[in-house]
């Protein structure tokens, strides 16, 4: 197995990836010291295909370990879901010691560690993550969130877990659209900040279509260690780590005008990585062959999506609600070269509500 740290001082936790790892957690948790009781968070199709994999591997009797099942969906990355976990948590007693094993993707991972984060004012968690997204992005870094009706993670803390523990055998049970989903946050780090990331992943873009773990082991690693070294300069987002938000203002926009479920959250992240790499284009920050070398690696990797007629000036009204939002100015993530981006707050609306109507 890989093992990666991500190095934040006292709140500093490993990320352990390997084939067929999750029946090793419980060996990994001991270093972690006891848990009182443990709630694992999961939905039923996870549940389905892994845990009673991840029970048998946490060799914890039934009295310590609580079950905290939420429905299947973005929909249900809610405030209410919460509270109902916070309810089971003081019904079984957990203390400050307890644990929470969020096992799921990133609404899963997301949804716990935001328990974690409130409950008795915080308590240990661990991210198992099992969608290529929740591995490569959402359970490394410590953003944790509930949806609020109006707006994407709009109740959330930053809370780091203790530890990740990535199974890539997990990814062959993935939907090609989850699946793909997860490769635009993990091209997004090729083009932020690592050309010859980039490079690998245009050369194994057919080996990655077939799910090839040699590839997928390397991309997630590769992914993760960008993904900590962003995270260790800048934990609570106040400079750096809004160039991980590359292709998100433009995809949080398409994800809330669409309504939340029409579009994965990847999916909506790739339509703002082209949107965005037009936009640069444009503005002559970036130059043709890098926008076309992005582009096609888009359509490599299945992601070139069709951008959803939606009303230009909705987008704009959401995207300057955004929380990317400083003082009033909508700040983008542009390409400025493969490998590099630019943080800008100066861009002309108009140019942006036309790259909306026409992208090309
Ligand atoms: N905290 C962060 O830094 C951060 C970063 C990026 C995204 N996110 C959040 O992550 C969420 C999206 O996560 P996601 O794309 O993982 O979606 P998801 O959690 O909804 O998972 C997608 C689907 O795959 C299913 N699934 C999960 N693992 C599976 C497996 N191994 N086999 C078969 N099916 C499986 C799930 O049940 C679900 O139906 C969004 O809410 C987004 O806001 C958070
Ligand atoms: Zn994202």
């Amino acid at each position: 197995m890989d093992r990666l740290k991500v190095d934040l001082g006292a709140r500093s936790y490993e990320i352990i990836i390997g084939s067929g790892v999750l029946k090793e957690l419980g060996v990994l948790l001991h270093s972690l010291g006891q848990a009182s009781r443990i709630m694992l968070v999961t939905n039923p199709t996870v549940y389905d295909l892994y845990g009673e994999q991840l029970r048998g591997g946490l060799g914890v009797d039934d009295k310590r370990l609580v079950l905290g099942m939420v429905p299947d969906g973005e929909e249900y990355k809610t405030m209410v879901q919460a509270q109902r976990l916070i309810d089971l948590a003081v019904e079984h007693h957990f203390d400050r010691s307890s644990l929470v094993i969020t096992l799921g993707g990133g609404v899963i991972g997301d949804l716990g560690g935001f328990v974690a984060a409130i409950y008795q004012r915080g308590i240990d968690f661990v991210q198992v993550p099992t969608t290529l997204l929740a591995m490569v992005d959402s359970s490394v870094g410590g953003k944790v969130a509930v949806n609020h009706p109006r707006a994407k993670n709009m109740i959330g803390a930053f809370h780091q877990p203790r530890l990740v523990l990535i199974d890539t055998t997990t990814l062959y049970t993935l939907s090609l659209r989850d699946y793909r989903s997860g490769l635009a946050e993990t091209i997004k780090y090729g083009i932020i900040a690592d050309r010859d990331f980039f490079a690998y992943l245009q050369e194994n873009a057919g080996l990655i279509n077939r799910r090839d773990e040699t590839v997928l082991r390397h991309a997630i690693r590769r992914s993760c260690e960008i993904k900590a070294a962003i995270v260790e300069d800048d934990e609570r987002e106040s400079g750096v780590r809004a160039i991980l938000n590359l292709g998100h203002t433009f995809g949080h926009a398409i994800e809330t005008c669409s309504g939340y479920g029409a579009y994965r959250h990847g999916e909506a992240v790739a339509m703002g990585i082209v949107l965005a790499t037009r936009l640069a284009h444009r503005l002559n920050l970036l130059d043709t062959t890098d926008k076309e070398s992005i582009l096609a690696l888009m359509d490599a990797l299945g992601l070139n999506l069709p951008v959803p007629k939606l009303p230009p000036q909705e987008l704009l009204n959401v995207m300057c609600q955004d929380k990317k939002v400083r003082h009033g100015r909508l700040r983008l993530v542009l390409p400025t070269a493969v490998g590099r981006v630019a943080i800008r707050d100066d861009i002309d609306p108009a140019l942006i509500a036309e790259i909306l109507c026409k992208p090309d």
